[in-house]
């Protein structure tokens, strides 16, 4: 069985290092015969049919995590499809974006999803394929593109724990990705699509560890952010580079990357009353930020996940919500930033509060908006922005009369850390 993956690896590398120009198919030689339910082969190989599955369908939450940092093997598991079957009720993708740190109006998201319409409804009401893979790509002079192609099939493989390399394909859409955690976690995002006529590539290089929603736990990692919703997140940031034709206007431009993917067992708006997400780069400091507010919850949490690193060195990764604030900000005589939010609340930008222990202190952090470049200005919202932050020690007078920055204020340990970022919210409550 070794001998036979073997193979077909050494060819695809061969053909990466000679930067073939579409991304390289595996070979499926090892796929079984299509069938009613995500078929994974023995050499893990998932297939994913484009029809909804009549029946229950079973999501995983966790994984097993013997070691406390994960293998690059594992690393590359966390692609695995979440769910044995895609049913009408659930949902399970994969994310890729960049944004460019010369102009963060310059922007491209690529999502694979497995999803039906009612599941996730903002996914294209009449799509034909619960597969579908989506592309968003706004230019600086404020043109966004937003369009989708339905698949037939996908695959996913390489992902059983074993290998270092992976692959997806939504089949015959021309999208797909192509990945390796080893040397360094790289994921090549190819697209070739007369269809929609979109051809050219997004290049992550991770510059940064994994990121799981509460960290590498003892024995089982926690896969669920928020009740129901899994998340698992590759690349929290990286070199990022887009090389694309896009209806025939170039876009080209280099910024932070960023890779997850989520799922559930049940419909999106079943779960969700707020939802905030974002990462982004500042300075030195990569930052993924995540804080949900649950339908009906009856225990009143705030759901969290808080990343940021520095230099590449995790500062703090993990899901205490004493670690993470995010507030919106809204304009004067707006609703923009009501806390817990309602449908219709358009914030001008987020107000971030990172925890990062008692030596180093908290990092705060203003986003605001840039591009709209999904949503309906209603339930939800996805932009690109800019980022300005400061590490705010913890001062023995920070809540005194005068904790101005005159003399050698100690407050403000750096200031004018500037960046940009790529940022969610989805709102549901009326
Ligand atoms: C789904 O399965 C149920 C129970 O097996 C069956 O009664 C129903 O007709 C099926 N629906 C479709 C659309 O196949
Ligand atoms: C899909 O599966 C989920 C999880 O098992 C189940 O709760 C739900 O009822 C199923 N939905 C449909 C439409 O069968
Ligand atoms: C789906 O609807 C959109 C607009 O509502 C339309 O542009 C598109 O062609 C439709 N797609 C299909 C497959 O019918
Ligand atoms: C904006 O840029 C895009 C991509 O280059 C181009 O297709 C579009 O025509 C431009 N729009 C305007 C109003 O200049
Ligand atoms: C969920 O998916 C969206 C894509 O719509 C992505 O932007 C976000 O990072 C994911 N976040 C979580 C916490 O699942
Ligand atoms: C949430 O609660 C509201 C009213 O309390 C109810 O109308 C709604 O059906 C509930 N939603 C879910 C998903 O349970
Ligand atoms: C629930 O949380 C919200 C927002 O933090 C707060 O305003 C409210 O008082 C809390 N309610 C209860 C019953 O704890
Ligand atoms: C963030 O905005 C607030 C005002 O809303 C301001 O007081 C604060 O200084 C800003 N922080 C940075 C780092 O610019
Ligand atoms: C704060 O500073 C005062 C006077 O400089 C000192 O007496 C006090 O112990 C300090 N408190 C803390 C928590 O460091
Ligand atoms: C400010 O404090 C730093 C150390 O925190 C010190 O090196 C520097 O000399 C001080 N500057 C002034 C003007 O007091």
């Amino acid at each position: 069985m070794f001998t036979m993956l073997l193979l077909p690896l050494l060819l695809v590398c061969a053909l990466m290092a000679s930067q073939a120009s579409a991304f390289p198919k595996r070979h499926m030689v090892n796929l079984p015969p299509y069938l009613q339910n995500i078929k994974r082969s023995d050499t893990g190989n998932y297939q994913i049919p484009s029809d909804v599955h009549n029946g229950s369908s079973k999501a995983v939450f966790d994984i097993e995590t013997t070691t406390s940092t994960l293998t690059t093997s594992t690393l590359l598991s966390l692609d695995a499809p979440k769910l044995d079957s895609i049913n009408g009720s659930v949902f399970d993708w994969w994310y890729f974006d960049v944004v460019s740190e010369a102009n963060p109006d310059d922007s491209v998201t690529v999502t694979f999803f497995s999803s039906t319409v009612e599941a996730f409804p903002f996914l294209a009401a009449n799509q034909s394929s619960i597969l579908t893979a989506w592309i968003w790509a706004s230019f600086a002079n404020g043109t966004v593109v937003a369009d989708y192609v339905p698949a037939t099939v996908a695959t996913v493989t390489g992902v059983d724990g074993t290998h270092t390399e992976g692959s997806g394909h939504w089949f015959p859409t021309g999208f797909g990705w192509g990945a390796s955690t080893a040397p360094q976690t790289r994921y090549v995002v190819s697209i070739a699509s007369e269809k929609i006529q979109v051809h050219g590539r997004l290049t992550l290089t991770a510059t940064v560890p994994y990121h799981l929603p509460c960290g590498v736990q003892k024995d089982k990692s926690i896969l669920e952010i928020a009740p129901h919703i899994g998340w698992v997140n590759a690349v929290p940031d990286a070199v990022g580079v887009v090389d694309m034709n896009i209806r025939g206007s170039s876009l080209k431009f280099q910024g932070p990357g960023y890779h997850d993917k989520n799922w559930s067992d049940r419909p999106f708006m079943e779960s969700v009353e707020s939802w905030y997400w974002g990462h982004g780069r500042l300075g030195p400091y990569s930052i993924v930020w995540f804080s949900f507010l649950s339908l009906n919850d009856t225990t009143n949490s705030t759901y969290v996940s808080s990343y940021v690193a520095k230099d590449g060195n995790v500062l703090v990764s993990a899901c205490d919500e004493k670690l993470l604030t995010v507030r919106p900000i809204g304009a004067p005589g707006t609703t923009g930033g009501r806390y817990p939010p309602k449908v219709g609340d358009v914030p001008e930008g987020f107000h971030l509060d990172y925890d990062l222990g008692e030596e180093i202190g908290h990092l705060k952090v203003n986003v605001s908006t840039r591009a709209l470049v999904a949503g309906d200005g209603e339930y939800y919202g996805r932009w690109t922005g800019e980022l300005v932050g400061e590490v705010v020690k913890p001062g023995n007078d920070t809540r005194g009369a005068c904790s101005s920055d005159s003399g050698n204020g100690s407050d403000a340990e750096e200031i004018s850390l500037v960046g940009v970022a790529v940022f969610e919210q989805f709102v549901v409550v009326e």
